[in-house]
């Protein structure tokens, strides 16, 4: 079987390395991919949101299925362009379509379809431009911390929170009025500001039954401590040990089941991840968000804590007879560190020589960043490279990561030396 993930990241190269062990596959490609996909599929230098060219590519290479990593194409509905046409309906795209990707591409469609369902989330109103001064009286209504969130996508920039009532009064304004977000804060979502521990679970659904995979907490901020600016993630463990049973057990019947069940009665067709940001309050789990794909770098410790045949498994999720799976799942905890470019998340330079990390071997080291250059490996993005390791602990696998970090060179590189630091 010839499979296409599309992405760049290193969630998907952790996809592309957990289905290249596959005795299923045939021939793996990436688009665009990065330098370590490179080494193990093939890398087709097209964007994901250029469906026309995935198309071409899916057609020219035989390709049986395709998995996408990003949100972005999803929201575009590239599922749904598949579906459209002819040459290209019965090939199985891993990703929900367009309808039901608003779980992520839309708060204010979140937050209705959680309220709809009676999922555990914090309570919210919705304003626009025209209702700016209703947004002012709710806002005053409300405790601090103020929480304020872009409707649509915002490259994760889109949610604000604030501790003082004039300064959410001028957000809320610059983002209505003053287009902050562009046509991402044409609606803005006002929440009640939650106060808990963070972590995420994980569903792989067929759209009839589903999976929850292991969870993970992500570890966002640039600075040690969880401080200084939000990032796309700089490190990650799994499990997450604060979920123990009681409290997966109401995750399940409160908020996964009843999500999956509310797809279905929404006539939401979905085949894919669904990825459930949530908060523990007190001893209750509550939604935080949705997200339509893997998180990153969630994936660098999930998905090499999954046993199975991965090619099975998405073959399962197209047939959708992910009922009749068992899943698998390692005992070991995994912890990765994500390498960064100094500056990253501000302005950074790219092109930097990495050394050092083909001596690694008892750590999984992920690709996101990085390119080929002139036969050298150099960084090409804000993320770079994550290390993932096992261990009996998050302390035993975090030991080896940070032990490999030490052979790894590049200028300028950067992470953080606390992953794990609040467990
Ligand atoms: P989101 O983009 O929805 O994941 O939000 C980004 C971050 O903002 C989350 O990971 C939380 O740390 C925080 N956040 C979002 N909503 C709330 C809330 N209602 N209460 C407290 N923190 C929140
Ligand atoms: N690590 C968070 C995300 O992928 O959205």
């Amino acid at each position: 079987m010839n499979i296409l993930i599309l992405g760049s990241g290193g969630r998907e190269h952790t996809l592309a390395w957990k289905i290249k062990q596959s005795p299923k596959l045939g021939q793996l490609f990436v688009a665009p991919g990065n330098a370590g996909t490179a080494e193990i599929a093939k890398n087709i230098p097209i964007g994901v949101n250029n469906f026309e060219a995935i198309k071409k590519s899916v057609l020219e290479e035989s390709i049986d299925m395709v998995i996408v990593g990003p949100e972005d194409p999803l929201v575009n509905g590239i599922h749904d362009f598949f579906l459209r046409d002819g040459k290209l309906a019965h090939i199985p795209v891993i990703g929900p379509q367009k309808a039901a990707a608003e779980l992520e591409g839309s708060k204010e469609f979140a937050k209705k379809f959680m309220m709809r369902h009676n999922i555990p989330t914090a309570a919210y109103e919705s304003f626009k431009a025209d209702t700016l001064q209703e947004g002012f009286a709710f806002l005053e209504s409300l405790d601090p911390p103020y929480v304020l969130k872009a409707d649509g996508l915002a490259a994760g920039k889109g949610v604000v929170i604030l501790n003082d009532l004039q300064e959410a009064k001028n957000e809320l304004k610059s983002m209505l009025v003053d287009a902050k977000f562009g046509a991402a804060s044409t609606t803005v979502v006002i929440e009640e500001f939650l106060s808990g521990i963070e972590l995420s679970i994980f569903v792989l659904t067929d759209g009839k039954g589903y999976k929850v995979l292991p969870t993970a907490k992500d570890y966002k901020r640039i600075g040690e401590g969880d401080t200084g600016l939000n990032t796309g993630g700089m490190g990650a463990i799994s499990p997450v040990s604060f979920a123990d049973s009681t409290f997966m057990d109401k995750v399940h019947k409160r908020i996964v089941k009843p999500t999956v069940d509310g797809l279905k009665k929404d006539n939401l067709p979905y085949q894919g991840f669904i990825f459930i940001g949530l908060i523990k309050v007190g001893d209750e789990p509550k939604v935080i968000e949705y997200n339509v794909r893997m998180g990153d770098p969630e994936t660098e410790v999930v998905i090499p804590r999954v046993k199975n045949d991965m090619v099975s498994l998405f073959t399962a999720v197209a047939d959708q007879t992910l009922d009749a799976v068992e899943l698998e799942i390692d005992e070991r905890t995994a912890a990765t560190v994500m390498l960064v470019s100094g500056g990253y998340p501000g302005a950074y330079e790219k092109e930097k020589i990495i050394t050092g990390f083909e001596e690694i071997d008892d750590s999984i080291v992920f690709h996101a960043g990085t390119t080929k250059k002139k036969e050298k490996i150099v960084t090409n993005g804000g993320r770079v490279m994550a290390i993932t390791s096992y261990g009996i602990d998050f302390k035993e696998a975090l030991e080896t990561s940070y032990k490999n970090i030490n052979k790894i060179r590049f200028k300028g590189m950067n992470y953080r030396k606390d992953i794990g630091f609040d467990f």
